[in-house]
């Protein structure tokens, strides 16, 4: 059985392979006919336990262009609002016959489970989990940097290998930033986390990158600039500093774009808070590329679910835990 669970399980790779794939499924976007017969007669559930605009709709997207038969759970009007668990809930989905399933869920850890528990034979794909991991996410964002930053045709095969990429923000909730710090690291690029103290979880001097509390001085030396939503639905009590004072030491406004590289992107995974992580001016920019990453997530998700479903078989780092 085949599994994404997690960015830090992919191979150098694996990660190419899908990223090239994606290449391919973007050139069946650009066709009038946008679909493939690929997964026809395969059944996908989207199981989603938290909210989500952009994830639950790419895959969706992704799963219809590969002409499978979709399938649309949410928590919210469920019984799981009875109390039914998460096993029950994919025992009943997988009695109907499904070969995927795509899940989102509050807590971290819960695809592994559903992944290594025997308690259902479908593929699992985690659409992201808790604060742990968002693989599709880490993937769609490096299929975007390799595009702009290596190039469209003369990235296939290619990784990111040299170049620098600064993710700022709320780093202690950030699946996002987890998965991408494990991605891109595996890829070859350089990366450095700017957050406030109060947003760096424990642990982080073990992680593959350099910690900066200074976005003035790390913009000039990056290709790419990842902002992040500070999540405080995830926070107990208030956090440390202020909004205003967040804004004003690691947003990132017209000014602070100025400052870096000429050909550097700025990257969000959304949802934005305009104002807050970032004004509008930067995110109605060109060098913004949050619509383009939305976009490329269809290709990328394609790419993913053709690969898992389609019968190719993966390397993986840490077997049997993910694309095997
Ligand atoms: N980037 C992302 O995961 O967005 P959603 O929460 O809207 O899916």
């Amino acid at each position: 059985q085949r599994h994404l669970i997690s960015a830090a399980d992919l191979t150098r790779d694996d990660a190419i392979r899908i990223l090239d794939t994606a290449e391919e499924m973007a050139r069946v976007a650009d066709r009038p006919i946008k679909k493939l017969p690929t997964l026809r007669g395969r059944t996908i559930v989207n199981l989603f336990f938290e909210d989500s605009t952009r994830t639950r709709i790419s895959f969706e997207a992704a799963e219809k262009r590969l002409s499978a038969d979709v399938i649309n759970f949410s928590a919210k009007g469920s019984s799981v609002s009875k109390g039914e668990s998460l096993k029950d809930t994919a025992q009943t989905l997988e009695a109907m016959g499904v070969d995927a399933v795509v899940i989102r869920h509050g807590a971290s850890g819960a695809p592994y489970r559903l992944a290594n528990s025997g308690w259902i034979d479908a593929a699992v794909v985690n659409a992201g989990d808790g604060t742990h991991q968002h693989p599709t996410q880490a993937l769609l964002d490096a299929f975007t940097m390799r595009r702009r930053l290596v190039g469209r045709d003369t990235g296939l095969g290619q990784d990111l290998g040299g170049r620098h990429i600064t993710i700022v923000g709320d780093i202690l909730h950030s699946r996002v930033a987890r998965s991408n710090v494990d991605l891109l690291h595996t890829l070859g690029a350089e990366v450095t986390l700017v957050a406030p103290p109060t947003l760096l979880p424990v642990g982080i001097e073990s992680w593959p990158c350099e910690i900066s509390y200074d976005l003035d001085a790390t913009l000039p030396k990056s290709d790419a600039v990842m902002m992040l939503r500070v999540q405080s639905e995830r926070m107990n009590a208030a956090f440390f500093p202020t909004e205003r004072e967040y804004s004003r030491r690691y947003g990132l406004d017209g000014e602070r774009m100025a400052r870096m590289p000429e050909h550097a992107i700025v990257m969000h995974p959304g949802p934005m808070v305009r104002g807050m992580e970032i004004t509008a001016e930067v995110a109605d920019s060109g060098r913004c590329t949050a619509i383009e990453q939305v976009a490329n997530g269809v290709s990328i998700r394609m790419a993913v679910l053709y690969l898992l479903l389609g019968g190719a078989v993966f390397e993986s780092k840490n077997a049997p835990v993910t694309l095997q």
